[in-house]
């Protein structure tokens, strides 16, 4: 029997597809394995299903063996693992890309929602029992309709993005290293854009693009300050994308309006200025954090590895 290991608790099901035919070692806990217990557990696995939480990288290969053949991420982000490295031992990497797709838009658009018109300063308001009163001028927010969404990172969940920025009638912008196609794009009412037009004329601008060298604080104090000051900032991919310090300095001089933020770059830390600010909404990365989602995720790891285990090829391989 091969031997899986699994680093963190996944649902059920896909702990059921695994054990039905492998020898499964499956971490119980939701707090993330110690790095050193998960050396020793990896140690002569054939296959690892890791989360987001765990670097995989020439230690852990080390730790793992030379039998090793898949590590299947839970996410479909995987700037968690050291890909070249992998490839170099020719260990398969695989993400879950598309099942998490709609609830990561769903959770952007929400942040978007929260932080134009104002909800999380409201429900803190009313939870903390100051007293308040309806007012024509109280709280008021910024409307979406007829407003340019810009979205950095045109993959799928960009274009779910686009489909409800289109619902609420917002035109769309967009940059990306790929043009959509020609009809989706038509059918979206969105137009591609270079970064420079895009931070010029959007009113809120949600990033949506992998986390990579090349996008490392690809938003920072230069492009904060080419944004309209009303516009909101909108996170929900990697923090590292955005220049944490820039963004909490941009905030504070006035430059943009507001953000909402659902990763962060010191994840799970939060930098303690943005914690202090009305006008951020910040969320504990729940973007694909819905029973279903999370399902979908952990049965497509579970399916990537008992294909490679015998001997097939993974539905969502990573290269890079
Ligand atoms: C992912 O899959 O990359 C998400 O960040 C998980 O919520």
């Amino acid at each position: 029997m091969a031997r899986v290991v699994i680093t963190g608790r996944i649902p059920a099901e896909a702990v059921t597809k695994l054990r039905e035919q492998h020898d499964v070692d499956a971490w119980p806990d939701d707090q993330t394995i110690p790095r050193g217990v998960m050396l020793q557990k990896v140690a002569g696995a054939d296959a690892v299903a890791t989360l987001l939480t765990e670097q995989v990288d020439d230690e852990f290969l080390d730790a793992a063996g030379d039998q090793l053949k898949i590590v299947a991420n839970v996410a479909v982000g995987y700037n968690n693992i050291d890909v070249p490295a992998c490839q170099r031992r020719s260990v398969l990497v695989t993400n879950t890309p598309r099942v998490l797709t709609d609830a990561t838009a769903d959770t952007a658009f929400g942040l978007l929602l929260n932080v134009t018109r104002r909800f999380g300063e409201g429900e803190r308001l009313v939870r903390s029992g100051a007293s308040w009163q309806w007012g024509m001028f109280f709280l008021l927010g910024t409307g979406l309709q007829g407003k340019t969404l810009g979205i950095i990172g045109m993959g799928q969940i960009g274009v779910a993005m686009a489909k409800r920025a289109a619902a609420f009638g917002m035109r769309v912008v967009y940059t990306d290293d790929h043009a959509l196609d020609a009809q989706l794009q038509r059918e979206l009412g969105a137009t591609q854009v270079g970064l420079s037009e895009l931070l010029k004329s959007s009113d809120v601008i949600t990033v949506h693009c992998p986390y990579l060298d090349s996008t490392h604080h690809l938003l920072s104090t230069e492009q904060f300050a080419a944004m309209k000051n009303t516009a909101f900032v909108v996170n929900s991919a990697r923090g590292p994308i955005v220049d944490e310090e820039a963004l909490v300095q941009a905030l504070r001089d006035g430059q943009i309006a507001g953000a909402g933020l659902d990763v962060y770059e010191n994840e799970p830390t939060v930098h303690p200025a943005l914690r202090e600010m009305q006008n951020v909404v910040l969320l504990p990365h729940l973007g694909s954090a819905t029973i279903e989602t999370r399902t979908a995720m952990a049965v497509l790891a579970a399916d990537n590895i008992n294909a490679v285990l015998a001997g097939g090829q993974p539905m969502t391989a990573v290269s890079q």
